[in-house]
């Protein structure tokens, strides 16, 4: 089906993206499941993925969860735009009723995405309150129709996105209930596993992913289990060299908020863990200078550069004045500035810190 148009400011044809740097990032996208940026509300948005992908062209980036409800009764090209550079993504739902899944994930093969993931591991109240999330580990009949119905609609990857537990059921038998009923009633075939259990009482998201205890080994199991699926892990991966490891184990990693606040860390997957030859980026100003060209387009089509800014604060992390170029970046007086003068003052700023002082590269 042809894609629906997009009006946006970062696909006009004057956007000032090189044109051999756009085609790199459009070509170099073809990784699987190895590697992937892991869903995270209010953080991986479009003008995040961006970033992203001027640090990783292979990794596989995921969209915050979208509702059904948001998708269907809401403003459609406002949840589902988004930058071709941004390919391979994958478009994560969340919801319960199969024939909402079936529209929304048709919506999301029309709009171009290269997955469709469904959320089975949101412990908030909110969507607790509408049934779907973790608390769908508790029905994973419901869960098989709801893959059915949507791999029925689409000719895309339907994949799931699930924990290994809810509350305190720490039985191995329920998770591999759960992955055995979705993959041969539903069709799944790659599972990502944030490895840890949901709390559904008392505690709130954050908490939620820091107090069950991480459990990798359940992983480990499933995949000797399943030895016909495939087995993402996620949970508490925050360095290369862990990637490293757990790649020997595993056929994919996905990194959260590792990903999120270090990202210049991203820079180096591309060579290391998905086979490319060369970096999409190889030193931290040239990521500044062009997620600023992409900052202005932004401005220039109306939308305040400072909701892309926020998500290149962790850029600097570890080297010198990183404090006061993060200072500069988050300073809201600076907001009717154009972003390339905010850029100057920041970096001004971070070669002005003291040589030798921990706190300024903190
Ligand atoms: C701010 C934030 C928002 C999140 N939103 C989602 C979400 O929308 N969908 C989802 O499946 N997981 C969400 N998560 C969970 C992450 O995808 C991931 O499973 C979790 O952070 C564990 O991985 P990590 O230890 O690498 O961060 C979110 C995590 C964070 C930190």
């Amino acid at each position: 089906m042809e894609q629906p148009p997009r009006a946006n400011w970062d696909n006009r044809d004057h956007a000032p993206v090189a044109p051999n740097d756009r085609a790199a990032m459009l070509i170099d996208a073809s990784a699987g499941w190895r590697l992937s940026v892991a869903p995270m509300m209010d953080w991986t948005d479009r003008h995040c993925r961006y970033f992203h992908r001027l640090l990783t062209r292979r990794t596989r980036l995921y969209t915050e969860m979208v509702t059904t409800g948001a998708l269907l009764h809401g403003d459609v090209a406002r949840h589902l735009d988004f930058d071709a550079v941004e390919h391979p993504l994958a478009l994560q739902l969340g919801g319960s009723e199969p024939a909402d899944l079936a529209a929304c994930a048709r919506l999301g093969e029309q709009w171009g995405y290269d997955e469709i993931n469904l959320n089975c591991g949101c412990p908030s109240e909110r969507v607790r309150r509408g049934a779907f999330g973790a608390c769908l580990m508790a029905e994973p009949e419901l869960v098989a129709d709801c893959v059915r119905a949507m791999r029925n609609a689409v000719s895309l990857p339907v994949t799931v996105k699930h924990r290994i537990g809810i509350d305190r059921i720490e039985s191995y038998d329920f998770v591999r209930d759960f992955v055995g009923t979705v993959a041969s009633r539903g069709g799944c075939e790659v599972f990502i596993v944030h490895a840890r259990n949901a709390w559904l009482q008392g505690i709130s998201p954050k908490q939620n992913r820091e107090l069950p205890p991480l459990r990798h080994d359940t992983v480990r199991r499933l995949r000797a289990d399943f030895p016909e699926l495939a087995f993402v892990l996620n949970g508490g991966v925050t360095s290369n060299e862990q990637i490293a490891g757990q790649l020997r184990e595993f056929e994919g990693v996905m990194v959260g908020r590792a990903a999120y606040h270090d990202p210049f860390a991203l820079a180096e997957w591309d060579v290391r863990f998905l086979g490319a030859e060369v970096r999409a980026s190889a030193e931290r100003d040239g990521v500044e200078d062009r997620y600023v060209a992409y900052m202005e387009r932004m401005a220039a089509g109306g939308e305040p550069w400072s909701h892309a800014s926020r998500h290149m604060l962790g850029l600097r992390n570890a080297t010198p004045g990183a404090r006061r170029w993060r200072q500069v970046w988050s300073d809201h007086r600076l907001h009717g500035r154009s972003p390339r003068e905010v850029s100057a003052l920041a970096r001004a700023a971070a070669a002005s810190a003291p040589v030798g002082d921990a706190a300024e590269v903190a």
